[in-house]
């Protein structure tokens, strides 16, 4: 007679990963029921969300309005806002308004951090956060992200001027990264460790598709972009240069960075937005972009780097301070750092 409680083996491993979520992982990594312990769960449950909110809003990307296109707006960055960016931007706001999880939530899109003060007795931390990263790639249906970075608020910010947060990058507690590519996944690490999940739509969780990723020590992937090749310093031209003569190296190159971070967490390999001419800090932000994705890098046994400094022990001058970034497979970050110290 069947036993309906008993599963072959091979069952038991599919049905145990079906029923591992985002939030349960959370829980298990911390290792303790505490409050602590269910708020993180509960804090990721809800990044979760506005991920799974996003991400159903690009699926019905040119069905209806308002998913392409841009606002007609310019953000603190001197950038065109584009829908996504508005709504994703109020999505991560609406997720935690009467959460009494975070107190403050600080992104590219806004220049102050937005307060939700009904929180801040009982959720003392910030999620600072880029609603959509690879913004150009939305009108043309390409891989895009958001960014996220969990710390702990310190003292009261009377003057809510976030001065708290112009610490290093070592102080985050959680980062993460949600990728809207040919599925949706999320990363996260709260510092033991880099989890991977892939949302499945039909049940609307994130299920767990692989723990405690290690970064390969070298890859052959260099992503920069070298439309700028003329605006960068002769020791990065030189390395390009470099890569261009070794045999199997390869070029790649999105225009989001979550999608290349993604390829070289598995993939291994090195993206680099260096300093240019006129703007010697380059592009990306540090505090919800480069920081976040060097926490995880980290974590998962890489590194990522200024070119002078580790981008963890960088501390800003202002919320939306920019640093050059290089980011990725040890090896590979140590061999641009030999000719950027030539
Ligand atoms: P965002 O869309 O949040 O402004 O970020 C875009 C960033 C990053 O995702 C990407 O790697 C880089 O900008 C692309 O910039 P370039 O077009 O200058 O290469
Ligand atoms: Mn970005
Ligand atoms: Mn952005």
């Amino acid at each position: 007679m069947l036993d309906s409680t008993k599963l072959n083996p091979a069952d038991e491993i599919v049905l145990g990963r079906d029923f591992m979520t985002l939030s349960q992982h959370v829980l298990s990594q911390i290792g303790t029921f505490s409050a602590e312990a269910y708020d993180l769960s509960a804090l990721m449950g809800r990044i979760g969300l506005a991920g799974k909110t996003i991400a159903r809003h690009l699926s019905r990307a040119g069905l209806v309005e308002n998913v392409l296109g841009v606002t007609g707006e310019v953000n603190v960055q001197g950038e065109a806002v584009k829908n996504m960016d508005r709504y994703a931007n109020r999505v991560f706001l609406r997720a935690f308004e009467q959460s009494g999880l975070v107190c403050r939530l600080a992104s590219e899109e806004m220049e102050k951090p937005y307060y939700i003060p009904e929180n801040c007795p009982i959720g003392r931390y910030t999620l600072l956060y880029d609603p959509i990263d690879g913004s150009s790639n939305i009108d043309v249906n390409l891989a895009i992200g958001s960014i996220f970075s969990i710390r702990q608020q310190e003292g009261n910010d009377e003057s809510g001027e976030a001065l708290d947060l112009l610490q290093s990058g070592r102080k985050q507690i959680g980062a993460g990264y949600i990728l809207y590519g040919t599925s949706t996944m999320f990363i996260y690490s709260l510092g033991k460790g880099v989890h991977a999940f892939t949302l499945d739509p039909s049940i609307g969780e994130f299920i767990l598709f692989q723990e405690h990723i290690k970064i390969p020590n070298k890859g052959s992937v260099y992503s920069v972009n070298e439309g700028n090749f003329w605006q960068w310093d002769e020791p990065m031209r030189e390395y390009v240069r470099y890569m261009h003569r070794q045999v199997g190296n390869t070029a790649r190159y999105s225009g989001a960075l979550v999608a290349d971070i993604h390829r070289i967490l598995f993939q291994g390999g090195v993206f680099l937005y260096p300093g240019m001419v006129g703007h010697e800090d380059g592009k990306l932000r540090l505090l919800y972009e480069s920081a976040p994705l060097a926490f995880l890098i980290e974590q998962a046994g890489g590194r990522a780097t200024t070119g002078l400094q580790e981008i963890l022990d960088v501390i800003p001058d202002r919320l939306h301070a920019r640093t050059p970034l290089i980011i990725g497979s040890s090896e590979n970050v140590k061999e641009v750092e030999s000719f950027l110290n030539k």
